[in-house]
């Protein structure tokens, strides 16, 4: 009995550490949108922490711009082209970073689109292109990554919502765009929740980076006012919450979804 649980012991080691090691000893990081405002600071962040990182975006030249001058800094970063909306190319991309690394640890999707407007003014176009590059795109890359991570029993896989999914003016299509990706996260984190791959979104407020510094600064006031924290975020706010569910420690956490939002989402 003694021996069957060394044993055990034993197994239980090699394998944690089967799981956290690629070919090249780091864990391996994809972040979708990785040219943008809340992509590249999440990105750099996985990096200083010891992750390689990837950064995958539509914008291929400015991803691998993003991504060398963080190398410059010494982080293991890279950029590379990847439009999420092509199921294909998120199949291939995939692959290929995982055969050179042998693992994908982390997946981060981020890439995305606004085209808001008042309901009646809706465009089919807009409409479409949002659910694409989010629904659709998110899809695509959990399901290009989730055959790699459940081969290794390991993955984390963080999903970007937005305070939009709980509804704003303006924002039919982005908030049901974000409130399907969080459906589609609670489905695959029951589905992978024994693959030892979790599941999880952040959803962020009124961030003072990319999207939302196209915003009016009429309703970027309106939206501090009714913050209870009185401000917009920082990306690095954001990237900390990410940075946490794409930890090994967050373990026992799948299918939540986390405001990181200065108190918005709990009313005002
Ligand atoms: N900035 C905010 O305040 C805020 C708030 C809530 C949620 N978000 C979400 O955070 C994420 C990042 O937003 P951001 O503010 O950094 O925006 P951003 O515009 O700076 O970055 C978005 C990136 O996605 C890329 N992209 C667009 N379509 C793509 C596609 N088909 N394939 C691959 N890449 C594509 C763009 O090239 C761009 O680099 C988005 O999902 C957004 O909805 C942002």
């Amino acid at each position: 009995m003694l021996l069957l649980r060394a044993r055990r012991w034993v197994a239980c080691l090699f394998w944690k550490e089967r799981v956290r090691m690629s070919k090249q000893g780091q864990a391996v990081a994809l972040v979708t949108g990785g040219a943008g405002a809340l992509g590249a600071v999440t990105g750099a962040t996985l990096a200083r922490r010891g992750d390689a990182v990837y950064l995958l975006d539509a914008d291929g030249a400015r991803a691998e711009a993003v991504a060398s001058k963080m190398a410059r800094q010494g982080l293991s970063v890279r950029g590379r082209a990847l439009d999420v909306t092509r199921a294909e190319d998120c199949n291939a991309v995939m692959a290929e970073i995982a055969a050179e690394h042998g693992a994908i640890d982390t997946l981060v999707n981020m890439a995305g689109v606004v085209r808001n407007a008042a309901f009646s003014r809706i465009t089919d176009e807009d409409f479409d292109l949002t659910f694409k590059t989010h629904v659709s795109g998110t899809m695509h890359c959990m399901r290009a990554v989730g055959a790699v991570m459940r081969d290794r029993q390991y993955g984390r896989i963080v999903n970007i919502s937005s305070i939009a999914s709980l509804g704003s003016v303006g924002g039919a299509a982005y908030g049901a765009a974000k409130g399907a990706i969080e459906a589609m996260s609670r489905t695959a984190a029951i589905e992978w929740a024994t693959r030892g791959i979790t599941v999880n979104c952040v959803a962020p407020g009124l961030i003072a980076a990319g999207m939302t510094l196209g915003v009016p600064k009429e309703f970027q006031d309106a939206g501090i006012a009714r913050t209870p924290m009185k401000r917009n975020g920082a990306a690095e706010e954001v990237a900390h919450a990410i940075a946490f569910f794409a930890s090994r420690e967050a373990s026992f956490i799948t299918g939540q979804t986390l405001f990181v939002c200065g108190g918005i989402s709990i009313g005002f």
